[in-house]
């Protein structure tokens, strides 16, 4: 692939926006600088062109996951057009919003009341301020990734890499106030014991328990519920941030799947199909708090995300989107593994299968996963160690994407064997975590 305008762009976006994009999981560096696009002219279905014009299948991270019906849409679309002809801001609220609550109350049983932002970070803020409101303590105990806020990152503060075992190493709390050190304690998922101990030390002060329902592992059985009444034995609020499993299983958030019952749950991403949505579900009892603090933003106003949430919502539930995600991220991480062992790679398969992902296990992992990238884009695929599946994905994409993978985990297995991995690369070696851009 030749792409001069994309790697103008790059430089170009450098030297004006800190880091280059306002998303690390979009930094060509996570995947391989020099030969990864990163900016992108149209996009439909499951197809992406970039800036000089070559078109790829999105075999990748659809949008990191929020597009899962796929792009451009043409039901979601349409009622976002709708919704910006009808006025997409005014200084009345659109009825949307009420609406979308009682869809999510309506899907969700257990909760009574919603408040709306646009994304997953300020949405997890916003449930974390409603929990300390609530409760009247400062201490939140967590496990996985939660977004940028101050709340998350000082979980760093006074420690090596706290956050290291949540999915982003790296991650830097300079800015964030040391007053706020000791407040965010993390414990591992599926390592109730972990939990316990935070409980045993701090049971006075926990506002929250914050955790995924699942995210690369399955829930050993009692973990989730022992969660649960751990939170219910101190008086704990018990978030379940959806914001990346929900939509992916069923039409609704995963906990369901699962069949247990958190106090608050909050969702983003797919909810939109990729227009700005975010939603924070809950207790009644524990939302009207939300009112007792000062929660409240210009922008969570206007037409276009829920307008585009409750379109996300009836297409995924009218061709049960869920079961064709499962089947599709099932064929992609069969594939995975059928592949790697016909080339002898040694290969961890892990994520519920709409959000797969693979690690090479080898020392040089990070340029092996370069090369994967860059023979990849050679055979017109978009593609990463980590596949996200969208609607718009059919067997057909999965087969023609497992062809060239045959091929490419081939041509890795050589490289590795003859220790000429880095020569073949003809971009950088991925990046592994945060780490600044020069
Ligand atoms: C589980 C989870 N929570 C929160 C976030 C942050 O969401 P956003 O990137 O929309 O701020 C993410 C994003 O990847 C996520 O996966």
């Amino acid at each position: 692939m030749n792409i001069p305008k994309s790697l103008e762009m790059q430089n170009r976006a450098m030297l004006r926006i800190p880091g280059m994009t306002q998303l690390l999981s979009k930094r060509p560096d996570m995947f391989s600088s020099g030969v990864w696009p990163g900016y992108y002219s149209r996009a439909k279905g499951v197809e992406i062109w970039d800036l000089d014009g070559n078109r790829y299948i999105d075999m990748s991270i659809a949008g990191i996951g929020a597009n899962i019906l796929g792009y451009t849409d043409p039901d979601v679309d349409a009622a976002v057009i709708e919704a910006i002809q009808n006025g997409n801001s005014s200084s009345l609220n659109c009825m949307e919003e009420v609406e979308l609550a009682d869809l999510l109350c309506e899907i969700h049983p257990w909760a009574e009341m919603a408040r709306f932002a646009r994304t997953g970070g300020e949405s997890m803020a916003i449930a974390v301020r409603i929990a300390r409101a609530y409760t009247g303590r400062d201490k939140i105990a967590f496990c996985g990734y939660h977004g940028w806020h101050d709340w998350y990152l000082s979980a760093n503060l006074g420690t090596e890499n706290a956050l290291g075992e949540h999915l982003l190493t790296g991650l830097n709390p300079t800015g964030v106030p040391k007053g706020l050190t000791g407040t965010a304690i993390p414990f591992r998922y599926n390592h109730l014991e972990e939990l316990q101990a935070i409980v045993e030390k701090n049971r006075k002060d926990i506002a929250a328990i914050i955790m995924e329902p699942i995210r690369n592992v399955q829930p050993q059985p009692g973990f989730l519920e022992g969660v649960r009444a751990l939170a219910d034995e101190i008086g704990a609020v018990f978030i379940i941030d959806e914001i990346s499993a929900a939509f992916r299983m069923n039409s609704g958030g995963a906990h369901l799947v699962f069949g247990i019952l958190p106090d608050v749950a909050v969702f983003s991403k797919a909810l939109g199909n990729g227009y700005p949505i975010a939603a924070v579900i809950g207790k009644s009892q524990v939302m009207e708090t939300a009112q007792s603090t000062f929660i409240s933003s210009t922008m969570w106003t206007e037409r276009i995300g829920p307008t585009a949430a409750l379109a996300t919502i009836k297409k995924h539930k009218s061709v049960d989107a869920g079961k064709h995600l499962m089947t599709i991220g099932k064929q992609v991480q069969d594939g995975w593994a059928r592949l790697a062992k016909k080339n002898g790679l040694n290969i961890n398969i892990g994520g519920i299968p709409p959000l797969s992902h693979f690690s090479f296990e080898y020392d040089n992992a990070l340029t092996m996963k370069a090369l994967f990238v860059q023979l990849m884009l050679d055979f017109g695929f978009l593609a990463s160690t980590l596949f996200y599946a969208m609607y718009a994905h059919k067997t057909e994409h999965v087969e023609q994407y497992l062809h060239a993978v045959d091929e490419v985990f081939a041509t890795i297995s050589d490289a590795n064997q003859t220790g000429d991995l880095e020569k073949r690369l003809k971009g950088k070696p991925a990046s592994a975590g945060f780490k600044r851009l020069t």
